[in-house]
């Protein structure tokens, strides 16, 4: 695919689809990630005298001009991390996006209200894509986040303009790359998460591709439990049993070693300030539910990682929003954090809950590379094909 380093881009129309899809709270952004990591894109733009149109998504309004969620709460963050005052369209398309784009002087950056006030643009309506091509006479994709969606913005633009990826597209493309596509080995995935079914394919990928998959999470209890493990109380999925232990006959076939809990930290229920043990698991209380791994669980899997040189992470290891069933999350992400320091590993985590727990755990920016991106980066992991970067590379 092409990048910025391809095109000169002074004096002409730049349209440049982000994903301003922030968490806002009472019209404020809460966490500006997404818009911060995009900025570099918009700055170098107009620094090298582009006429910037910057155009995104929010929520999910399904065609409904939604006045909460407008893009204009966004401009004043967007100004302050890009440097430069950025002006505001009321439509993404049309009169008022026209005008305000022909008033954009060489270097300005406009941004346009929310695509999905358009049902057009989900449908990826050629009339609607026109209309957005018209705007513009570049086009720039570093909505990484996005990519996962086919929608007008994304692929029907990509097809009518000379389409470049952003520094933050490339950045992520790249951080997955060196992941997963081309890893040095021995590589390594941490999966958590609450549920197996939301993660079959991923799981069935990876063990195609990494040589050791540690899995925690509630996720874990359906693999225990489908060994024959006793887990007590634990939410599992005990219909998923056959199809867990289809993955663990593949992980087998294909030399992947799959890690799974040796103790774990059970309580009667999930709340704050629960009495807590640690047992192994062979030593589940029927009364009790799991809800964390345990210290002989974490020392087992950082010392696996420690022998390993790339890592992956998508998902908690336990109920991490209730303290103390963060521990186990932490500790892990710690020990990894520890060895991306030491330059032992690489290591890239993505997906939303795993940002949140790797935040919490106080290692984010002791990672090599944190995705901004959420379902396009679980996309990733399953190995299908995006459509904003099969685009880009068509
Ligand atoms: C995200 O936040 O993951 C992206 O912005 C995609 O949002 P969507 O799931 O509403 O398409």
């Amino acid at each position: 695919f092409k990048t910025l380093d391809q095109v000169d881009v002074a004096g002409r129309r730049v349209l440049v689809r982000l994903d301003l899809n922030v968490p806002m709270k009472d019209g404020r952004v809460t966490d500006a990630t997404r818009i911060e990591r995009a900025a570099p894109t918009v700055r170098e733009l107009a620094g090298k005298g582009a006429k910037v149109i910057v155009a995104s998504h929010y929520g999910r309004p399904k065609g409904k001009r939604v006045p909460e969620m407008s893009l204009a709460p966004l401009v004043d963050p967007l100004s302050a991390a890009v440097g430069r005052k950025v002006a505001f369209a009321a439509d993404c398309v049309g009169p008022d996006a026209e005008a305000v784009v022909d008033g954009l002087a060489d270097g300005g950056v406009v941004l346009l209200e929310n695509l999905r006030f358009h049902a057009e643009e989900e449908a990826n309506d050629p009339a609607f894509a026109d209309a957005l091509a018209a705007l513009c006479d570049l086009y720039v994709d570093d909505a990484f986040s996005a990519a996962h969606r086919a929608h007008a913005s994304i692929d029907g633009v990509a097809r009518r303009r000379p389409a470049h990826a952003g520094r933050l597209m490339q950045a992520e493309l790249e951080a997955l790359s060196r992941a997963l596509e081309a890893p040095t080995r021995p590589v390594a995935a941490v999966v958590g998460g609450a549920k197996v079914s939301t993660k079959l394919e991923l799981l069935g990928n990876l063990v195609e591709k990494v040589d050791v998959l540690a899995i925690g999470g509630g996720m874990a209890n359906t693999f225990l439990y489908a060994q024959g493990v006793e887990i007590g109380s634990s939410l599992a999925e005990r219909d998923l049993a056959d199809t867990a232990r289809g993955i663990l006959a593949k992980a087998e076939a294909k030399g992947c070693d799959i890690l799974l809990a040796v103790d774990a930290v059970v309580a009667d229920k999930l709340a704050p300030g629960v009495e807590t043990a640690v047992v192994g698991v062979d030593a589940v209380p029927a009364d009790k539910m799991i809800l964390d791994v345990g210290p002989a669980t974490v020392a087992a899997m950082a010392e696996r990682l420690a022998s390993c040189r790339t890592l992956v992470w998508n998902g908690p290891l336990g109920a991490f929003e209730t303290a103390p069933f963060d521990a186990g999350t932490n500790a892990l992400a710690k020990a990894a954090a520890e060895l991306t320091d030491q330059g032992r590993l690489l290591t890239v985590a993505g997906g939303g809950d795993t940002v949140a727990a790797l935040a919490h755990a106080g290692v984010l920016e002791r990672f090599s590379y944190v995705s901004t991106a959420g379902g396009a980066f679980l996309e990733w992991l399953e190995g299908k094909e995006l459509p904003g970067v099969a685009v880009l590379r068509a």
